[in-house]
């Protein structure tokens, strides 16, 4: 069988995880093949594995045989080989979660923004292969120029965050708002709500924050964007990650009460009416299924084991892991805060395993590990492998375009716009 990611094999084998420390993983299950998950109706093993997945989401395929018997050091050759003979044609991105077989391949490794724009700036390739996950391809076929054609290597990739607000029932709670705020700017020329989307999200909620004067964010950029809505809007509906908004709203000052939570199940969110009169961020009810793993109490007993220890995490975090950790920050925030450290280090950080797992190796002269001891990586970024890399690569050899992901002119136009937005944001100096 070829290999699957060597964290899990060295867990599997030896019981300890890559730094040396004794682990565990959330789920055998993550020992498999990730094809052997193509066409199953969840998420697949790893941290969404209880998530809910929508029935419309796309499901990957199946990979042909004779990439699921490639033995790993075959499948290099033949990535390397298509690589070669496609030259420029063809650009690699890879998201930092990506497992370290897929990352060896990337042109360029980034966190969601940086990917973003490495889509626009690469205008020769005739395809870019997107090693990440759905929302961030779409993204890069948004940006990218209308003859590139964007490739997923397997379609499975989504993200249950994403999946957490779908276009009806963020019409629909814009219904309620619209009745409830009206729809006339205040004295100010303040719109009564400015929409707000987090990058992990489809394009038809970038396209709806686009049509309404919104705009999206990502975690390295949300303050920078919320002051942008605040600016323009009287209150800010902030989906699908509650906890990038809470986080981010509360260190802007913005008080816990007037950061009511929309739960797109019950009406007008679950909230009563007052409670959404005096609001400042409406809140989404979505989460990220791997930060939602961290706890205070795995903060406490990193800084049992190491006094000194520096603790970093990603914004996703519940906001009581992210009050009581030293710093938090975007995945190229982490990078380079563990990079900028010039005296050796210990470092616990609060995001996925296999981008802590890669500092640890690429740090020996800091102590890094992964705050949650149980191994447990993101469920969709897992399911993109070098047996897929080398379908698509192989495929583009051929003339063939696999796993295209093309978004519709209509959704694209006003999804580009808040995008835009987003891009031309720039922080309060
Ligand atoms: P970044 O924007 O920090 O790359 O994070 C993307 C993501 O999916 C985090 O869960
Ligand atoms: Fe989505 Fe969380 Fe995975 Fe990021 S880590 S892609 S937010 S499920």
């Amino acid at each position: 069988m070829a290999s699957v990611d060597s964290t899990i094999q060295l867990i599997r084998t030896t019981g300890r995880d890559a730094s040396g420390k004794r682990a565990s993983a959330c789920s055998p299950a993550l020992a498999q093949a990730p094809w052997e998950f193509d066409g199953v109706t969840q998420y697949g093993p790893g941290s969404s594995m209880g998530d809910v997945i929508p029935a419309g989401s796309p499901r990957q395929g199946g990979l042909p045989v004779e990439y699921q018997r490639a033995s790993a050091d075959e499948l290099h050759e033949r990535i390397l080989a298509a690589k070669a003979a496609l030259g420029d044609r063809v650009v690699v991105l890879g998201h930092f979660y990506q497992r370290d077989e897929v990352v060896q391949y990337a042109d360029f490794l980034g966190d969601s923004f940086q990917l973003a724009n490495a889509a626009q700036t690469v205008p020769n390739a005739e395809a870019i292969v997107f090693c990440g996950v759905h929302f961030m391809a779409e993204t890069a076929d948004i940006l990218a120029k209308p003859d590139q054609a964007v490739i997923l290597p397997n379609l499975a990739a989504g993200c249950s965050m994403a999946d957490m607000a779908d276009i009806d029932s963020v019409e629909e709670c814009w219904e309620q708002l619209e009745a409830l705020y009206g729809t006339e700017p205040d004295a100010d020329g303040r719109a009564p709500v400015i929409p707000v989307t987090y990058m992990n999200s489809s394009a038809a909620l970038k396209a709806f924050c686009g049509r309404h004067g919104g705009i999206v964010c990502t975690s390295s950029n949300a303050e920078t964007v919320l002051e942008w809505a605040f600016e323009r809007g009287q209150r800010v509906l902030f989906f699908p990650d509650q906890h990038l908004g809470r986080n981010t709203a509360k260190k802007m000052g913005v008080p816990l009460e007037a950061m009511p939570m929309w739960n797109p199940r019950k009406p007008l969110g679950g909230n009563a009416g007052d409670d959404l009169l005096d609001a400042q961020v409406i809140l989404w009810h979505g989460f990220c299924s791997v930060h939602k793993r961290f706890t205070v109490e795995q903060v406490e007993q990193a800084r049992a084991e190491f006094p000194g220890v520096r603790v970093i995490v990603h914004p996703e975090c519940p906001m009581p892991v992210v009050d009581v950790a030293d710093e938090s920050g975007s995945t190229d925030y982490i990078r380079k805060a563990v990079e900028a450290a010039t005296e050796p280090t210990t470092f616990a950080i609060g995001t996925e395993i296999n981008m802590v797992n890669r500092l640890a190796a690429e740090h020996p002269e800091h102590t890094i590990f992964c705050l949650d001891p149980v191994v447990c990586p993101c469920s969709t970024m897992y399911r993109i492998h070098p047996g897929y890399l080398a379908w698509v690569l192989e495929g583009l050899v051929a003339g063939e375009t696999l796993n295209r992901i093309q978004v519709p002119d209509e959704v694209a136009g006003y999804a580009r716009i808040a995008l835009q937005r987003m891009l031309d944001a720039k922080p309060k100096s």
